[in-house]
């Protein structure tokens, strides 16, 4: 089965207008356009501008997150809607920072998933666990958890479609990265679930990124493993020079 690589720059609360148009021109300019997809998650006020860059090139772009209804009295929230209506083709959703610093919830997630298929998105569903977790050898029943309740209202149809992102907590923006195999075993883990709940061709679709201190120097070894289909980068994707080489590693 053979699986799109897709790497993904997450800018997070960062860069300014002028950072993200020139980042964003750079990496339109230099991305290869075969063999990998690339897309970029900006800062919401940005992404008018970042649209006005990317949108005839093959360079994706996304929210990073959005509510699940698609309007109404939701200070401070943007839909569905509201984001295809900005050209965006895919949705971060379940981010470890929305999970732990503003106590969103599986549930929530999940419906925000579910919510992402209906307007048209394709949303990228982050699960991992805290170092405390993996201590625990709680890492499994923690993914699973958080994938369950991320797929809970979706078709299978839809399942196949969607990409995972499997970021170890403790390996987010803290320059420590799952070694290849740490990693691998997760997303293996991950596959046969859906082998289990769905079946081995649906599981066999489904792209399975891997992020927490993805850069240049680690990505090809990662990207190398059987069941990593791409990465999703922080820090690294804020630089062209460092995201256009992880690039590079995903096309090789
Ligand atoms: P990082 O972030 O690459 O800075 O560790 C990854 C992420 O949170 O998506």
């Amino acid at each position: 089965m053979s699986r799109r690589t897709l790497i993904a720059g997450n800018w997070k609360m960062n860069l300014d207008r002028m950072s993200a148009i020139a980042l964003a021109e750079a990496i339109a300019r230099e991305a290869p356009a075969e063999d990998v997809d690339v897309a970029v998650f900006p800062p919401f006020v940005y992404m008018e501008a970042v649209r006005g860059v990317l949108e005839r090139t093959p360079i994706a772009y996304g929210g990073q997150n959005m509510y699940f209804a698609s309007s109404g009295a939701y200070t401070g929230e943007i839909s569905g809607p509201m984001l295809i209506d900005m050209g965006a083709r895919y949705v971060i959703l379940g981010h470890s920072e929305r999970r732990h610093i503003f106590g969103e919830s599986s549930q929530l997630v999940g419906k925000k998933v579910a919510a992402a298929f209906e307007h048209g998105l394709v949303p990228v569903l982050c699960v991992g666990e805290t170092i405390e977790q993996r201590r625990d050898g709680a890492t499994q029943q923690v993914v699973f958890e958080q994938l369950g309740a991320g797929v809970a209202e979706l078709s299978s149809d839809q399942v196949a479609r969607m990409v995972i992102a499997y970021e170890p907590v403790w390996a987010i923006g803290t320059g420590e990265t799952a070694t290849p195999e740490q990693a691998q075993e997760v997303h293996a883990d991950l596959r046969t679930w859906l082998t289990d709940r769905y079946n081995a061709d649906i599981a066999g679709r489904v792209r399975i990124q891997y992020g927490g201190s993805v850069k240049p120097s680690n990505a090809a070894e990662l990207l190398a493993q059987p069941d990593i289909d791409g990465a999703l980068v922080g820090g690294a994707s804020l630089e062209a020079e460092s995201f256009l080489a992880i690039i590079a590693a995903g096309k090789a």
